[in-house]
This record gives structure tokens, sequence and C-alpha cells, in this order.
């Protein structure tokens, strides 16, 4: 029996019986079975049955372009034709791979020296780590190796990257966080903040507890601290003014390196090429993946600063080789499609496309925040969260929680919208090229699913 009561399709069938789904709930899945998608283009998917849907989450934060992009599926079928598959051990290279890191380079936020490929943000961001340890073993500093992220934050799923990800899904039954992994507060000033402070002594405060905890662990024994420009799968948070200045201030101070994983905030995303720009980070590295190919294939590329490519690269000689990579990392097909997308972006000025969009995405958000369920709305550029509470004023939460939020994404769904339920947020990320009808449209039947969702939390109890 599927969601909507009707029995399950020969797919919905099928895949129940063959696939172990990532962040599902295994048991309502073998009852609902999949939302089975066959077809794309521009903003929209097709189901199984021909129901078309805005996809207001570009899949999962990454098909920016949107769907059925003439110009990317020819350069795939190009790339194809000529290279199908090649790699890049042993000092083997092909043209994509080349030209890819030198566009990175160019439009990289900081200064970059090199670049180094994988196929996921997981991988990007493991490799980070690793490129911190080996780092500073190479400059003498074998006892330097504790990495801070924050509670909330996201950074994959890979045994490093689910420990560095500070949501408690990731680590419960996976006996994780790892050792060596520490987390710090999060910066959503609407939930956090004392009374009475304002956003920027709440940076203030938070910059002082991570001074506390690098303090109290030992600088010497602190190698680096990664974050998210703008929180994506921990709900969409926005920093607080002044946040990364005030963090990035600690960070020097004791030798500390700053990644910066711009997985989902790069390329365009929050009105800059990259979310460092827009709040002031200054890494000493970059994750990068998702909409550097437009999800047309996997691709992740990671991104470091002169010094430390420099004692990167003597180690490596010393040792005799670097002694890290993937099959795939840099594959032509993901490097083709970066080269393609880059230039796509740069061709149809989709930064500033993003930019000229962002204040109607704002307004709508802006609009649903005074309705009665809705806590908060966060915006930056075309990204978005709109937190639910029982009780706004004081940004209480679900005595149930994630449990209203979901209603509200399901009751979307019949209105042929896609959004994601993150906790009680419910989350937006449309694709890049999302024009003004399009946004008008993704908008109009919030107000009634919300409605309906508020009937449906009053009568479960959710509202006290
Ligand atoms: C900020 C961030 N980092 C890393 C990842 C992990 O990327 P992947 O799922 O490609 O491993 C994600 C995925 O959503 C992400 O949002």
């Amino acid at each position: 029996m599927s969601m909507d009561g009707a029995p399950l399709s020969n797919a919905q069938a099928r895949d129940v019986e063959a696939l172990l789904h990532p962040y599902t709930n295994a048991v309502q899945h073998r009852k609902t079975g999949p939302h089975v998608i066959e077809t794309g283009e521009g903003v929209y998917v097709y189901d199984e049955d021909g129901k078309r849907y805005i996809e207001g989450m570009a899949g999962l934060w990454c098909a920016g372009l949107g769907f059925g992009d003439a110009e990317l599926i020819d350069a795939a079928k190009e790339q194809l034709d000529k290279l199908p598959y090649y790699h890049l051990f042993g000092g083997r290279s092909f043209e994509p791979a080349i030209e890819l890191a030198e566009k990175l380079k160019d439009i990289a936020p900081v200064p970059v020296s090199k670049v180094i490929y994988q196929s996921s943000g997981s991988e990007a961001n493991d490799t980070q780590i690793k490129l911190a340890w080996y780092y500073n073993n190479a400059r003498g500093k074998p006892e330097k190796k504790k990495i801070i992220s924050r509670v909330k934050g996201y950074h994959g799923v890979t045994i490093v990257s689910a420990s560095l990800t500070g949501l408690p899904y990731n680590h419960k039954h996976f006996d994780l966080p790892v050792d060596r992994i520490m987390h710090t507060g999060t910066p959503h000033f609407w939930r956090e903040a004392k009374d009475g402070e304002t956003e920027t002594e709440f940076s203030a405060r938070l910059a002082a507890e991570l001074e506390e905890m690098i303090i109290r662990e030992d600088p010497d024994t602190v190698a680096a601290f990664i974050a998210e420009p703008v929180m994506g799968a921990g709900g969409v948070i926005v920093p607080p003014e002044g946040y990364f200045p005030a963090i990035q201030a600690v960070l020097e101070k004791y030798d500390i390196l700053c990644i910066a994983d711009e997985v989902i905030t790069g390329f365009g995303r929050t009105g800059n090429w990259f979310g460092s720009q827009t709040f002031g980070m200054q890494p000493t590295s970059i994750s990068m993946a998702k909409q550097l190919t437009a999800a047309y294939a996997p691709l992740s590329a990671v991104a470091i600063n002169h010094d430390m490519a420099e004692a990167i690269e003597s180690q490596s000689g010393e040792v005799g080789v670097f002694g890290h990579g993937f099959t795939y990392g840099g594959h032509p097909l993901g490097c083709a499609m970066g080269v393609k997308t880059l230039e796509i972006y740069e061709k149809r000025n989709i930064v500033g496309h993003v930019r000229d969009m962002s204040p109607l995405f704002k307004q709508h958000m802006n609009r649903l925040a005074q309705h009665e369920l809705v806590g908060e709305a966060r915006v930056s550029g075309l990204m978005g969260g709109l937190e639910l509470s029982p009780d706004p004023s004081s940004a209480a939460t679900f005595a149930n929680p994630g449990k209203v939020a979901p209603y509200l994404s399901n009751e979307l769904l019949k209105h042929s919208i896609i959004l994601r339920a993150i906790g009680d947020t419910l989350a937006f990320c449309p694709p890049m090229i999302i024009n003004e009808d399009e946004i008008n449209a993704l908008f109009e039947p919030i107000e009634t699913a919300l409605d309906a969702t508020t009937v449906w939390a009053k009568a479960e109890g959710h509202l006290g």
C-alpha cells in the first residue's frame, strides 16, 4: 500500500525488495514504497504517474541548473566519446581535470595553490582531515591533530566526515564520533542567543566558547576548524552578524586551519561565487561538490593554499609517494561537467540571477514567517529554512520533534511541490535557474498547506 493508499506499482514493489534507502525509515518505507521519479525538465521533475513537481530542493541542494540542460548533456556525450575514463594516479592527467583546476583557482574566494579531486562531499571532507594531519606532520607538529566541528554541522557520512557532522542520528549506533573530533556551538541566533544579546554579542560569545575549548584541549593539539558558511542539513542556519570574523581571529591566534565546507554554498547559492565571501570567512582550504557539476556527474574538489601545498608536496617527496587518491577522483566525465557548468554559470550570469531572484524569495519567506505555526524564516541567496514552532514568540520546540514539518512537506507533495523537512524546519534550495513565476508557483500553496498542518497539529496535540 503506497502513501496515498493505492497498491504499490511494479517499480515500488521491486524497490522495497531490493533497496536499502539512505536517510529513510526502512520500516515505514516497506509500507509506503518509494516515490519514483522518472524525468526532469528545468525546475520540474515528473514521477512515474506523470505528475509534475517543482523540485524546491534542487534534488539534494545540487541540481543548480535544473534538469535536462542540453548544453550539459551534449558536453557529457562529447567527453564519453573522447575519453570515458582515466585517472590521475602515478602522474597521469587529462585536459578537463587540468582546465577545471585552473578555473577553480581563478574563482576561489582566497588564494589557492592546488586542487585535489574526489567524487563526493564526504570524501572531500575526509580528504581535508587527512591533509590537515599530513600537513601538520610535514611541518613538525605531530601532536596538532584534533578537529573542531559544530553541533548541527553537516559534513557527510564516511567515518570521519560523519564524525564531523554534528547530528545525533549520524552517530547513534554507528559508534561515532571517532576520537580527536569535537563539536562547538551552533550559530543560531534565534534559538541560542541569551535575552538582550545582540547578534554581534552572540557571535563574540561563540568565539569565546571556541577559544575556551581550544585552551582546554591545548592549542598545540588542535589542527583545524571546519564549518559550512550556511549550515544546510542542520536546518539552514544562517550565521549571525560578525560570526566568522570573530571565529577567524581565534583560529589565527592559535595557528588552526580553517576549512570551509562549501559543498552546498559554493557556486552562487548565497548570491556570491562562494558562501565564504558572503559571510567573511577566510578559509585555508575549501571543500566543493554538488553545484560544481550542477549534479550532472559526481565530483568533488578540495582546494588548498600555498603553505599546505608546499609542505604536502615536499613530504610526499620524502615518503616517495603521496599515498592518497580515489579510482574515480577527478573522473573525466565529472571534470568535463565541471568545466561546462562553470562556463554556463558565467555565460548565463547565474550568480547575478540568484541576486536578482533573492529579494522575491525572501519576501515570500518573510510573509510565511507571519503564519501562526512559523517561528523563524531564514534566508541566504536562494536557500531558506522555515522553522515551525508551537510558540514562535519563545522559540519553543515541539514536545514530539520531527513530526510537524514532515507532515507539512507531505501536504506540499499533494500540491506538486517537493521540499524537505529537516527536523521541524522546512528547507528550500530550488535550482538557481528558477524564475519569478516559478518562485511564485513554489510558494503559492504553502500557506494553505501550513493551515492544513496547523489543523492536524492541533488535533494531534502537537500545539499543546
Ligand atoms: C555541507 C555538506 N558537506 C558535505 C556533504 C556530503 O556530501 P555527499 O553526500 O556528496 O557525500 C553534504 C551533503 O549534503 C553537505 O551538505
